[in-house]
């Protein structure tokens, strides 16, 4: 048995009997075998033993460390890795929004986010609150991170987002000025994202979610400032800081809300007939299990058909808990429904003509840390990789989509 399959049979062992579950945090220490050697000694701290277990466990350590090659780590983790990457049964590309810190510290999501999707979208390291924490101060950072990975691994990047309603920082909620301070103050915004970008981030998510559900314009602190019309601007500025970046509108809803989203088609067809710089819509799709595969079909479809422009599905999850059911468990029967439902929509938006597929997103990497859980405090497994990064029918179901 390879050495570090002994060490991860330990430290697995280990990490049951504390009675602590912290899987994750054993997954990407055992590709690192510093790591893994810090991570025992801190067991021992954590979980005081008897003086014999605690030499017995360094002296286990040590000859394992020994035995494995320098510098040639085989990883024992459950391979995720067995298949080719998503993205290349797909002619179109496939991506996920990324989380900076654990694209950082967990081998295990970084060696699967390499793999699987030739696309990545930051899931915060962007945004406004982010990048402009104060008025003079620019900090890129996280975002940063991302860009150079994504370049070293050959993925696109699209940036998210310019312009939204939340993520702001005090400064900005709290700004004083007149309607041409107000102005300047996202002009400079955008225009030093865009440019810092330029060259490296391919398309940008510029205003998100400026629409009601009922499609009225969302009264943000932009459209109050700055009137509905702030959206055109907003497209000018960027398309001014980079000529040849692809620029979207991104929004939730268009499988829910008809109306939401005949008002998003409404919205960026007046744009594309003014002239305003506009090449794609940005389709959320936060959904879930209750939405039924024609709305989903009709979100994708309609939107496509009526303004000919990319159609990006950017934060794609299927939440399969929408009822809030605290002590709902994730049985296999909820997962093949799931992967019907992934397996439909995928297979619809291959359907799109070639020049229209901007791609698809999910929104996080696995269920471990998908957004949903957190956000409406329930269990719910939203994405094709489960809990300790392993694919779940969900999986096998996009490739067959892309057929
Ligand atoms: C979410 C992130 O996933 C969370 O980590 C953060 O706390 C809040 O924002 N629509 C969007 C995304 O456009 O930016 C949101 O991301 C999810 C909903």
């Amino acid at each position: 048995m390879p050495a570090n399959a002994v060490n991860f049979k330990l430290l697995l062992a280990l990490g049951y009997a504390s009675g602590t579950y912290f899987i994750d945090e054993v997954l990407a220490k055992v590709v690192d075998p510093a790591g893994f050697q810090k991570l025992i000694y801190l067991l021992i701290l954590r979980y005081p033993m008897k003086k014999y277990t605690s030499l017995l466990i360094v002296v286990v350590t040590i000859i394992c460390a020994c035995s494995s090659k320098k510098g040639q780590v085989t990883p024992t983790v459950p391979d995720t890795t067995a298949s080719k990457g998503l993205y290349t049964y797909a002619n179109f590309p496939v991506g996920a929004s990324i989380n900076v810190d654990l694209l950082r510290n967990n081998a295990v999501y970084t060696a699967l986010v390499t793999k699987q999707y030739n696309s990545v979208t930051a899931e915060n390291a962007m945004k406004f609150g982010y990048v402009h924490p104060a008025e003079n101060t620019y900090n890129y950072t996280d975002a940063d991170y991302l860009v150079t990975f994504a370049q070293k691994t050959g993925k696109r990047v699209h940036g998210h987002n310019l312009v939204w309603y939340i993520g702001l920082p005090d400064w900005v909620t709290n700004f004083q000025g007149d309607s041409a301070a107000w102005e300047q103050m996202l002009k400079s915004h955008i225009q030093n994202v865009v440019t810092h970008f330029k060259g490296k981030v391919v398309s940008w998510d510029v205003v998100n979610e400026g629409l009601n559900d009922d499609g009225t314009p969302r009264q943000s602190i932009w459209e109050q400032h700055l009137g509905t019309d702030y959206i055109a601007r907003c497209y000018q500025y960027a398309h001014e800081a980079d000529p040849d970046a692809l620029l979207f509108y991104n929004d939730y809803g268009n499988e829910y809300s008809p109306s939401k989203r005949a008002a998003i088609i409404n919205l960026v067809n007046g744009l594309k007939q003014r002239g305003i710089p506009i090449d794609g819509v940005g389709i959320q799709m936060h959904t879930n299990s209750n939405t039924s595969d024609q709305d989903i079909a009709a979100a994708i479809t309609v939107t496509a058909a009526s303004t000919g422009l990319k159609i990006h599905v950017s934060e794609l999850d299927i939440a399969m808990n929408p009822n809030n059911i605290q002590t709902m468990t994730f049985t296999s029967a909820v997962a093949s429904a799931q992967a019907v439902k992934y397996k439909a929509l995928v297979k619809v938006y291959n359907s799109l003509p070639a020049a229209q597929k901007f791609g698809i997103t999910t929104w996080d990497v696995s269920d471990a840390d998908s957004w949903i859980a957190g956000y409406y405090k329930r269990p719910d497994w939203p994405l094709p990789f489960n809990n300790l990064y392993q694919p779940k029918p969900a999986y096998q179901a996009i490739i067959d989509g892309f057929n």
